[in-house]
């Protein structure tokens, strides 16, 4: 068990070393928004166009994303790190995070900022249960981009880049 310890936190010290493109997932459901601060997220593969974002399941847009069946990928810019924030802070309003940037409904209904670096609009295609987190992967329905620095996550600060 100690063992399994000692190797969790060497792990996590490895993981702040390694800087991260900071997103946030969203999703619309049953009328409520919900979202989340996340650096687990990448490209799948360009043909077709798809992501994937790793959800921690004890998170409040963790259910929300499974059940809306669509999700956005909202890239942040360099000078969003408030936006960051709220979507990581806890929140008893989760609702009111969206209070914070300026957000808009996608064709499918997810929140999708305005001004973020590259927003994307995923629909859900697969759900992997990978111990405390899930695996949502999306096929990729619209693309939103603008050329502008971008935010990063490192050694627990976030960064322009
Ligand atoms: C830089 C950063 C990256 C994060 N990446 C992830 C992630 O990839 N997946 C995840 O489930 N949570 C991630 N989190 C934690 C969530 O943002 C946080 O637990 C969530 O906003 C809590 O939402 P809730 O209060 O609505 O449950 C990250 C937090 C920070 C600050």
């Amino acid at each position: 068990m100690m063992e399994a310890l000692e190797k969790t936190a060497e792990f996590k010290e490895a993981m702040r070393r390694i800087p991260a493109a900071v997103a946030v997932i969203s999703a619309l459901y049953q009328g409520e928004r919900r979202g989340l601060t996340a650096t687990a997220v990448c490209s799948v593969s360009a043909d077709p166009p798809r992501m994937l974002a790793c959800v921690n399941k004890q998170v409040r847009a963790h259910d929300p994303i499974g059940l809306a069946g669509y999700f956005g990928v909202n890239y942040l810019c360099h000078d969003q790190a408030p936006v960051a924030q709220v979507f990581a802070a806890p929140a008893s309003q989760p609702e009111g995070r969206f209070s914070c940037g300026d957000w808009i409904e996608g064709r499918s209904g997810a929140p999708l900022l305005r001004e973020a670096l590259v927003a994307f609009e995923c629909q859900l295609v697969q759900s992997v249960d990978c111990g405390t987190h899930t695996i949502y992967i999306g096929d990729i329905i619209d693309i939103a981009q603008r050329d502008d620095l971008s935010l990063l996550y490192k050694s627990g600060a976030f960064r322009a880049a």
